[in-house]
């Protein structure tokens, strides 16, 4: 029996994505994978809701970051960094590394970024770029990109945003927005094993490409739109060849459940999870309105570390959790709850971790967690939630 894979990415990978990704290796200059690139990057573009170019990169998600970036800025750059978990530390050390002047702004992990701080924060200097992480996926806090986007207003900062953890599980809209730069990568809601990372840019971004002047050439946009654009849709430098099979198939799936519909899958998910858990007397780390619909934080109950709750649950009961990072190591266990997820999975979990808690001396109520999201699954099924 396969792990149940519960960590927030990569996600669990269904039969048929599987099954497409063991296809025969091809010649990735021909017809063939033309067809495929043009399929799955078209399909990148339906998800990020932009009519640019989405250009992909043989890479994890970091590598999009750090695409983003190195594409649009250069050395000596102001830049504003809002940070409220790890993935925001982590975008304001890319630009750091790059040699960007970053101003990070740190939120209380566990609370969202208030877009009027945004605001204030873009009166004080002349910023060239704003970070964001739209799903902060180290706190289970998602942000209000489209807030953010409209606090910025007129001014000239160009709005990168890390979709990583959130494309295709939260609403996302580049061009309606107002995003400037959305990264993204295969393992997460895209239901894809690791290895692709996809990078979009507004016409805002394109611009201030030209003149960006931070040190790339694996990343550099112009290489790979190039690339793209010949007649034989091509990437510059060997693609992953199998993970574009697998992400064929994975949008094909996508398409299939319909957006909107898998976009609310997620969001009950994250309702169900979160009721399952207080049910059980544990608590989210984020607050209800910021709650990610993608992954659940929970703080770890007094005296419990988060290896006495990850590990029976791998071990004894076959499903994978992940613990904290960051300063919420120790602290924090998460429930991944993005891709191919669905209810029964959830219940499959609540209904063991209610078992680990009791081992562990706990009082739980006797099905508490699973009745809990059970009943909230029963509303969303009959419209009333
Ligand atoms: C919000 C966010 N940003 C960036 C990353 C980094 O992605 P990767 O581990 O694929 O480099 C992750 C991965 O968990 C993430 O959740």
């Amino acid at each position: 029996v396969d792990e149940l894979l519960l960590i927030p990415g990569p996600t669990p990978v269904p039969v048929s994505v599987r099954q497409a990704q063991a296809g025969p290796m091809m010649n990735h200059r021909s017809e063939p994978f033309a067809q495929i690139l043009r399929e799955v990057l078209g399909g990148l573009r339906w998800l990020c809701a932009t009519r640019q170019p989405v250009l992909p990169y043989a890479s994890s998600g970091t590598g999009a970051l750090e695409a983003a970036v190195t594409n649009v800025l250069s050395p000596g750059d102001r830049v504003l960094a809002l940070s409220c978990g790890a993935f925001g530390d982590r975008f304001a050390r890319i630009a750091r590394s790059y040699g960007a002047e970053v101003t990070k702004i740190d939120v209380e992990w566990g609370k969202a970024i208030p877009p009027d701080l945004v605001a204030h924060a873009l009166e004080q200097d002349e910023y060239r770029a704003l970070l964001v992480t739209h799903n902060e996926t180290s706190t289970g806090v998602q942000n209000d990109l489209t807030a953010i986007a409209a606090a910025r207003g007129n001014h000239p900062a160009l709005l990168l945003a890390d979709a990583v953890s959130s494309l295709a599980a939260i609403p996302l809209e580049m061009d309606a927005w107002g995003l400037d730069v959305v990264a993204t990568a295969s393992q997460k809601a895209l239901r894809c094993p690791p290895g692709v990372a996809f990078v979009a840019a507004s016409e805002r971004a394109w611009a201030a490409h030209r003149e960006a002047r931070m040190p790339r050439y694996y990343w550099d946009f112009t290489i790979t739109r190039d690339a793209l654009e010949q007649s034989l849709a091509q990437t510059p430098f060997t693609p992953p060849v199998s993970i574009f099979y697998a992400l064929q198939e994975g949008l094909r799936l996508i398409r299939n459940e319909g957006l909107q519909e898998g976009l609310a899958r997620h969001r009950m998910l994250g309702r169900a999870t979160r009721a399952g858990i207080a049910a059980m007397g544990l608590r989210s780390v984020a607050d209800e309105p910021c709650a990610s619909w993608a992954v659940t934080a929970v703080w770890l109950p007094d005296g419990v570390s988060a290896g006495q709750i990850v590990c029976p649950m791998r071990d004894q009961h076959g499903i994978a959790l992940a613990g904290g990072q960051g300063q919420l190591e120790g602290k924090v266990f998460r429930i991944g709850h993005l891709g191919s997820v669905y209810p029964a999975d959830i219940l499959r979990c609540l209904e063991a971790l209610e078992r680990v808690l009791r081992s562990l001396g706990l009082t739980v109520p006797e099905e508490a967690g699973v009745r809990a999201a059970q009943q909230l699954f029963d509303e969303e099924a009959a419209g009333v939630a």
